[in-house]
């Protein structure tokens, strides 16, 4: 954004202002004299269709060093980032990933250099032999006696002044060039389409409920996501969906959010298609525990009160109590007030999801999006997210992306789904252990799971 800022604030205006002279110059040289005109107007086509096959081979070399640089820059923070991984690995002294990235750079940058080097010395020899030519031109005009001593200096004075101004447009086009990769990038992200939003929402039917009627969604118009699902969560329910891994269950939980439109079908909540209702009104009806959650780079208590601005201490309080975020507090050597870090940086992965419980259970909202930890919690942390859900459960409808067996064995609904992202079974835990399928396949391999140990 620096650099093209740096387009606007240098080049654009500086070049406008050179063109407009170059253009009053060439004019009133013929007024001068008819041949000084006519060299002067000509040699603005000619010069600047050189200078567009520079500005030409110029792209092509940056073109194809831009990538290879991106992709060392990445791999660099990578490597900083991920430091505990590699080390893990016995790779943190050599990083292949990041020595073949700087070995690709070196050997792209240098065809990279030698195509923007090829550009930079046409454009060079374009000016020099427009100034040449003029100069010889008019030494001539001179030995003929068509032009006068003095006439003659005048315009070499003027050419020479002229291929300066010329030279300070291909300089500032140049630089503008240098910067057009990143410009289309950017183009490109301001030209992503925005989600369509309605002005005013249709009135809820249904508070609490959810429903997905013919589903159909994929991320890359390729690989389909989601299959023709359907089902739906009835007010005060709590259901539970269950699938292998990559079968599409937060990308459901995504949609309801409306993160991304459906491709096919509809999702309703609270009785209206999402796409009726604006942003605010469909954040309204609901709260998401998911588990990469994200802490703003505030203090504890902001980022709880986020959930509900308006709730009482009281109320932060007994939330905060049940979600066991009370005891994090106490931990912190500023209390309520330590700040969380750039996303909840300085918390746990099982302590940022307390805190985005606590919201949801201060927010009060309709239905609550849930994404169970895969990962074994500790006895401390289960017991206040069990406890949590319990209290959730009362006042709003859940829909649990579900990893542990009581949550899946108490859910008033399971949807199973299938690996291709279809629904394969829907119904209730007692009656889908009694059939053979998917469901009780996966059951047994969880009880059979529950009872490894490590000896
Ligand atoms: N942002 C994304 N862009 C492209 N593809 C995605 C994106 N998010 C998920 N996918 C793909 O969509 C499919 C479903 O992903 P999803 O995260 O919904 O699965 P899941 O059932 O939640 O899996 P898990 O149990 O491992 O969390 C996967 O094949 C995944 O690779
Ligand atoms: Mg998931």
């Amino acid at each position: 954004m620096m650099n093209l800022a740096s387009v606007a604030a240098h080049y654009l205006y500086k070049n406008f202002r050179t063109i407009a002279s170059l253009a009053i110059i060439a004019i009133l040289s013929w007024v001068w004299d008819y041949r000084l005109g006519l060299l002067l107007t000509l040699g603005i086509p000619v010069y600047l269709l050189i200078l567009n096959l520079s500005k030409f081979l110029l792209n092509k070399g940056k073109a194809m060093s831009e990538p290879t640089e991106e992709e060392v820059a990445s791999r660099m923070v990578e490597f900083a980032k991920c430091q505990g991984a590699l080390r893990a690995c016995h790779a943190s002294n050599n990083y292949e990933a990041l020595s073949s990235s700087l070995v690709q750079a070196d050997v792209i940058g240098r065809k990279s250099l030698a195509w923007q080097s090829l550009g930079n010395l046409i454009g060079g020899i374009a000016k020099q032999m427009l100034v040449t030519i003029s100069i010889i031109l008019i030494v001539a005009l001179a030995i003929n006696r068509s032009l006068n001593a003095i006439s003659a200096i005048a315009c070499i004075g003027m050419v020479l002044s002229f291929s300066k101004m010329l030279e300070d447009v291909s300089g500032n086009v140049m630089g503008t060039e240098e910067r057009r990769q990143q410009m289309d990038r950017i183009d490109s992200l301001m030209d992503t389409q925005e989600l369509k939003e309605v002005d005013v929402s249709q009135d809820f039917q249904e508070i609490g409920s959810i429903e997905l009627e013919d589903v159909k969604f994929s991320y890359d118009k390729e690989n389909v996501v989601l299959n023709d699902i359907s089902f739906s969560v009835k007010p005060g329910e709590m259901c539970a969906l269950v699938g292998p891994s990559g079968s599409g269950k937060t990308t459901i939980e995504h949609l309801i959010a409306r993160f991304y439109d459906v491709d096919h079908g509809s999702i309703k909540v609270s009785g209206v298609d999402v796409r009726d209702l604006t942003t605010s009104e469909l954040m309204g009806q609901l709260s998401m525990v998911f588990q990469d959650v994200y802490l703003f780079n505030e203090s504890l208590l902001d980022n709880i009160r986020m959930g509900n601005p308006a709730a009482s201490e009281a109320e932060i309080q007994r939330a905060c109590d049940l979600a066991g975020v009370t005891e994090i507090a106490d931990r912190l050597p500023d209390g309520w007030k330590t700040r969380v870090g750039e996303g909840g940086s300085s918390l746990s992965g099982g302590e940022r999801q307390r805190v985005s419980i606590a919201r949801a259970l201060l927010k009060k909202s309709p239905i609550v999006l849930l994404d169970e930890a895969t990962s074994a919690l500790d006895a401390e942390n289960e017991a206040h997210i069990v406890k949590s859900m319990e209290e959730l459960r009362k006042n709003a409808t859940l829909l649990v992306i579900a990893h542990k067996l009581e949550t899946i064995q108490t859910a008033d609904k399971i949807v199973v789904l299938s690996e291709d992202g279809r629904v394969e079974q829907y119904g209730m835990h007692d009656d889908l252990i009694k059939k053979e399928g998917a469901y009780k396949k996966f059951w047994n391999y969880r009880i059979s799971a529950s009872q490894w140990q490590l000896v």
